[in-house]
């Protein structure tokens, strides 16, 4: 494993893990259409490693563009980031989710077929396992009827790379993230959101930054311990380091595919996360509590027995540094 094409390695997770990459030695190719991120995010990179990144602005979908690029590199291996990822634009907009995240990935793996480079590290998520109350969520928690087009759109893809490795001289590692949060501790790439983010880590860095006025906690009235939802987030640094980790491992592996859980293994509430970036930042937030977010599951985190066993991998970082190297970057911004 030398070369390596990294699709969407200029977004939030790929230019976290084009890093890790460089520093452990690999020679890294990156494929983005800037649709969800900014060139500028190449020469932060670059600041961080010390080594220049060659970066392609050309779209997963353009098979042309793609086969030029397999015909003028040999990869080693493939990390597909590339995709849309707002679950509420989704349901707006679901043809325009199934068009780039599964037309992306039939036109990457005709092209990984023709070129014959034949290792894949595919982006899911803890989403495809939906409202699971087998908790903490292993490989093998059913897959359950996804509630958006986006997570529907991460369970057709693992099919289609399960089904497409079958017959062929394929391997395929799936990795399933839980809720991906922080920054480079350098402060030099972190999140980009677009306009009133979603998630709420951003949506608190940029609260206590006073872009948002407020930040609005939505429900404490969850059977958990503090009536808050519960998720497993993992620092954007050890989730990249998991992806070294699955390359280094897929190319000698029995299987055609395997899936591994990526997340600490430990759940925290809404109200915990809060409490977390108050206390290491020392910084007062502005919240309230308000009504329930439809289509939000009470409580979710991961089992990682496996990744940890197999993959040689555990996460590093606390909720604490999430929260300090979120606020960091948050900091940087204008
Ligand atoms: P991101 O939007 O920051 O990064 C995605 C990158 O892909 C962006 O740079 C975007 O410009 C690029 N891109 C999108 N469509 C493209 C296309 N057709 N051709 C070329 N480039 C394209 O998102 P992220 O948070 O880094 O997520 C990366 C992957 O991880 C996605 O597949 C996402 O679904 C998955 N994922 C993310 C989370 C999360 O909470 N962030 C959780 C689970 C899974
Ligand atoms: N939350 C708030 N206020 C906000 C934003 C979020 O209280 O302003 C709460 C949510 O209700 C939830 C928790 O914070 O309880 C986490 O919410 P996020 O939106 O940050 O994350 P989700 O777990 O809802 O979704 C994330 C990704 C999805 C992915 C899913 C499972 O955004 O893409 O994890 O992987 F599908």
């Amino acid at each position: 494993m030398h070369k390596i094409l990294v699709t969407g390695g200029l977004g939030y997770i790929g230019s976290h893990t084009v890093v890790e990459l460089q520093q452990d030695g690999f020679d890294v190719v990156v494929l983005d259409n800037l649709n969800n991120s900014k060139l500028e995010v190449k020469e932060n990179i670059e600041a961080i490693t010390g080594k220049p990144v060659d970066v392609i602005i050309a779209d997963v979908n353009d098979s042309k563009a793609l086969n030029d690029l397999f015909s003028s590199h040999h990869f080693d291996g493939v990390i597909h980031f590339a995709a849309h990822k707002a679950v509420g634009e989704s349901v707006e907009h679901p043809i325009k989710y199934y068009h780039n995240n599964i037309t992306g990935l039939i036109s990457l793996l005709g092209v990984m077929e023709r070129h014959k480079v034949s290792n894949l590290i595919f982006s899911s998520s803890c989403t495809v396992y939906g409202a699971t109350k087998d908790l903490p969520v292993t490989e093998t928690t059913k897959i359950q009827k996804a509630e958006s087009p986006y997570g529907t759109t991460k369970i057709l893809c693992e099919d289609i790379i399960t089904d497409f490795a079958k017959h062929k001289e394929f391997k395929s590692i799936l990795l399933r993230y839980f809720n991906p949060v922080g920054a480079h501790p350098s402060a030099k790439i972190g999140e980009l959101p677009l306009g009133v983010p979603n998630n709420l880590v951003p949506y608190i860095t940029q609260t206590a930054k006073g872009i948002r006025e407020q930040l609005t906690i939505f429900g404490s009235d969850y059977n958990t311990k503090d009536g808050t939802c519960v998720r497993d987030y993992i620092h954007v640094v050890d989730l990249a380091k998991a992806h070294v980790k699955a390359l280094e491992y897929v190319n000698g592996m029995k299987q055609h595919v395997d899936v591994f859980n990526v997340g600490t293994g430990n759940g925290n509430t809404v109200l915990e996360v809060i409490d977390a970036f108050e206390k290491v930042n020392d910084v007062k937030l502005n919240y309230q509590i308000g009504s329930r977010r439809a289509g939000d599951i009470e409580q979710i985190w991961a089992d990682t027995s496996k990744v940890s066993k197999v993959l040689n991998w555990n996460a590093q970082y606390t909720i604490n540094d999430m929260m300090k190297h979120a606020w960091a970057w948050q900091k940087t911004l204008k």
